[in-house]
């Protein structure tokens, strides 16, 4: 395996996943992370990431020295590099002039990272430092017209540092570099593979669950839906998974998940109907903060009452990712991020009083797709657009009611079924249909209407943290717009929404 230490980059999550994507097992660990428990990883190199402070900076992350004593290989990256060489008896200045964007990086000397490129390629930077002298054994492997040392090498002890980022796409052949530090450098295996993972994730859970029983809340989502899969194979018929139907999900989403994981894996559900409750509940109410914490408190409520059902419960299952992981374990990840980590299901774990049992926490969200099409999952399921708890309400603006719940459903189905016929679906990290609070008027056959708008919103995001509206070809959003307007009573005009993230939000509400 390989240790990646964050300092703090926005790119670290990225680095993980370009490691992980030659199959080599890979952790990111905060800056703190002692040497001992460096030590009892074993890591076959560590990569030192990039980040945001400069080096002389009162509280710029740093990493007990000793590190560099381990006989590790170790690849500094930006503020990575900066460290390695300013730790190492170097001195790091501010750069000439700051470099964002493109560089053309010259390759100056031999280093396994550059073997088999060409001799000047496009490199990516953002940086305000840049090293000065070096320490003694180090030698410059490359430069930018900007940067002098814009890499180095140390081939006695395997240490190299990069000024710009390779895990960053604009950076050509980056990925390149990484792989051979993986293979050439530190000499790893390609074993990090979704089944060996499998194998080991269901042997773990069987360990630490034993004969006790694991209650689990399905969302009908791909991560919960994959957790589940992992658990039942670990312990069956133990795993109570409980599905509450809010009465705020989409058209036959409930027969689906039935068929999908009662039907093809024998597992455990219990399906509770509380759409009822819900629905009463958000009578009346149009703020959308008030919405969600209604629909999160009761979710709670519905779903303890059940879990009460099942004695003896010890565990609780849930599909928390590695990025929440990380985000919680960052350098400058702060006590909220902690909390989010382990509130993905809005405080039940402590309400409970159970013990976690999260198998997907060291996936991201692609590992876990593969994952579930190695459980033999269906590719409807593992393909699933996110769909937010809250549900429909939240893409009704306003008063909630079964009939205009009703109207946004019908609206919703023929959307999606016009997305997957176009080939869209797989395409767009979400795509749905948003209920206006207004009507407006409009003509059919030779009558004046008077009636709702929706909006149509479809994105294109790797993370939800930013997103961009898709551009739909036009013929699909006419299509699109027809059926609707000719399929759906009481709806007589639909619009596109073309904001991005940010500054707009994915969900209107
Ligand atoms: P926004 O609207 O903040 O959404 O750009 C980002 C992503 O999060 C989803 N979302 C939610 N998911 N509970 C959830 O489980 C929520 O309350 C919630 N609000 C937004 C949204 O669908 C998008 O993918």
């Amino acid at each position: 395996m390989i240790v990646v230490i964050d300092f703090g980059s926005q790119f670290n999550q990225l680095i993980a996943r370009r490691v992980r994507e030659h199959n080599v097992y890979c952790q990111v660990e905060p800056s703190d992370i002692s040497i001992s428990r460096i030590k009892a990883l074993n890591p076959k190199g560590i990569i030192l990431s990039g980040g945001p402070s400069s080096i002389y900076e009162k509280d710029s992350p740093s990493i007990d020295k000793s590190l560099f004593d381990l006989g590790v290989p170790v690849l500094g990256i930006c503020y990575g590099m900066h460290y390695m060489v300013h730790v190492l008896g170097g001195t790091i200045q501010q750069a000439r002039k700051k470099e964002y964007g493109f560089a053309m990086l010259q390759i100056k000397a031999d280093s396994p990272l550059f073997k088999d490129m060409p001799s000047t390629f496009q490199c990516w930077m953002s940086h305000g430092d840049s090293a000065g002298i070096l320490p003694s054994g180090f030698e410059i492997t490359a430069s930018t017209k900007n940067t002098d040392i814009a890499a180095v090498a140390h081939h006695g002890k395997q240490f190299y540092g990069l000024q710009f980022h390779p895990e960053v796409e604009h950076s050509v052949n980056g990925a390149l570099m990484i792989k051979h530090f993986l293979f050439d450098v530190c000499g790893c295996e390609k074993n990090w593979t979704m089944a060996s993972f499998s194998d080991g994730a269901i042997a773990q859970i069987k360990e630490a669950v034993g004969d006790k029983k694991v209650i689990m809340g399905l969302s009908g989502g791909v991560d919960s839906s994959v957790a589940a899969t992992l658990i039942h194979k670990a312990i069956g018929k133990n795993l109570y998974c409980i599905f509450v139907d809010n009465g705020l999900l989409r058209h036959n989403e409930k027969a689906q998940l039935e068929k999908r994981l009662v039907a093809n894996l024998d597992m455990n559900i219990q399906f509770v109907d509380a759409s009822q409750i819900f629905l009463d509940a958000l009578k009346g109410v149009t703020d959308p903060e008030s919405k969600r914490k209604i629909i999160g408190n009761l979710f709670i409520q519905v779903f303890d009452a059940e879990a009460k059902k099942i004695p003896g419960a010890a565990f609780l299952g849930q599909g928390t990712l590695y990025p929440d992981i990380i985000e919680s374990k960052s350098a400058f990840g702060g006590p909220t991020s902690i909390i989010k980590s382990h509130h993905n299901v809005g405080g039940l774990p402590e309400k409970m009083k159970l013990k976690l049992i999260e198998p997907l926490q060291l996936l991201f969200k692609d590992e876990v797709r593969k994952l579930g099409k190695t459980l033999g999952l269906p590719e409807d399921l593992i393909w699933r657009q996110p769909f937010p708890g809250p549900g429909l309400a939240i893409r009704i603006m306003g008063d909630i009611t079964p009939r205009r719940l009703d109207i946004l459903k019908q609206t919703d189905t023929i959307l999606l079924e016009e997305i997957r016929n176009a080939g869209f679906y797989r395409k767009l990290w979400q795509s749905f249909a948003v209920l206006l609070p207004i009507k407006s008027v409009g003509v059919m056959g030779d009558k004046r209407t008077f009636a709702n708008c929706v909006a149509i919103r479809a994105v294109t995001s790797n993370d939800a943290m930013t997103a961009d509206w898709a551009r739909l070809p036009h013929e699909l959003l006419g299509k699109i717009s027809n059926r609707i307007i000719n399929e759906v009573d009481d709806i007589n005009r639909v619009v596109y929404d073309i904001t991005s993230k940010p500054p707009g939000t994915i969900e209107w509400e």
